[in-house]
């Protein structure tokens, strides 16, 4: 694996992999003997993470995942301010000139679908050892987030054939959603519901290519008959930065909820939040989206590894 550009390049056994090196760095990672060696395995690496859209996890995440494992990262958080393409300068050109300093990893979070691959063809074209990392392309996809919702729902529910997902919120414009999906059409017997209002429904591409894999899903505006028999609530917010209007379909999940939801069920949300989830039921052991987010640091010194080595 030289680049991950979107969720479809993953195979079964390539997740399986990668979550059983998650589970050896979390290991690592607790306890103080190996928690050294492991902060040097990729020491002389850099890792650059260039933003040219809003983060907060992602890119801290990326960041602590780089320091945990001995990599220097650099960054720019608003790269469409502070780098030279308020001056003109096309992505490739960016890309180009930042592989004159030999990182090895390129982490991009770029407004335009299809960013990541427009800098992993520079890469590939000039032959540079670098792999580009998507952290975001627009509308697109956000493949490492799907790889650690992934990855929760697997520790949380203890497996990933055989559940039913309830996906809501923004399906329209949600990089997130688009990419988790992707992600579970590889798993056997998943039945996804997609819980939307009727402007914010999931893309026909997707529908397509769950048609294409014989994977079963429903769309509704009901969120109790949503939710009854779920054993993941992936919860979204209004992506208004792409014109999505808040609708008047209440999709909030509180205590009057939660009590619809069964036991073992686990709620998740890439976050940020912004009033779909009530904090009242933030410490309840199924509130798992705060869990999510610490697992995402995991994923990625998994993922630093694996394409750095
Ligand atoms: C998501 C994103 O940027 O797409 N955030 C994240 O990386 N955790 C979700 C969002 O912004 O709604």
């Amino acid at each position: 694996m030289t680049h991950i550009l979107k969720s479809q390049q993953f195979s079964r056994e390539a997740l399986e992999k990668l979550f059983k090196e998650t589970d050896t760095v979390r290991e690592q990672y607790g306890s103080p003997h190996s928690k050294r060696g492991l902060m040097t395995s990729l020491s002389g690496k850099i890792m650059f993470a260039v933003f040219y859209q809003p983060s907060s996890r992602t890119r801290f995440s990326f960041c602590s995942a780089a320091h945990y494992l001995g990599m220097t990262s650099l960054w720019t958080e608003d790269a469409a301010q502070f780098s030279s393409a308020i001056k003109g300068e096309t992505l490739e050109d960016t890309i180009h000139v930042l592989c004159q300093y030999d990182p090895a990893v390129i982490v991009l979070r770029h407004p335009e679908v299809g960013s990541a691959e427009k800098a992993a063809a520079i890469v590939n074209k000039f032959g540079y050892d670098v792999s580009i990392i998507n952290a975001g392309d627009g509308k697109g996809q956000h493949p490492t987030q799907a790889l650690l919702d992934l990855y929760t729902i697997q520790c949380e529910v203890g497996r990933l054939d055989n559940i039913r997902v309830v996906v809501a919120g923004d399906l329209a414009n949600g990089r997130t959603v688009r990419s988790l999906v992707y992600l579970l059409s590889k798993y056997k017997n998943v039945s996804l519901v997609f819980l939307s209002s009727e402007e914010l429904r999931m893309c026909d591409d997707i529908k397509q290519h769950l048609q294409e894999h014989n994977i079963e899903f429903l769309e509704t505006t009901d969120l109790p008959s949503a939710i009854d028999g779920a054993d993941i609530l992936y919860w979204t917010r209004t992506q208004t930065e792409y014109g999505s209007k808040k609708s008047d379909l209440n999709l909030t999940i509180g205590i009057p909820e939660m009590q619809l939801v069964k036991p073992g069920a686990r709620l998740l949300h890439p976050l940020p939040r912004v009033g779909e989830i009530s904090p009242e039921i933030d410490d309840y052991h199924r509130s798992a989206y705060f869990r999510q987010t610490k697992n995402g640091m995991f994923v990625r010194m998994a993922l630093l590894k694996s394409v750095c080595s």
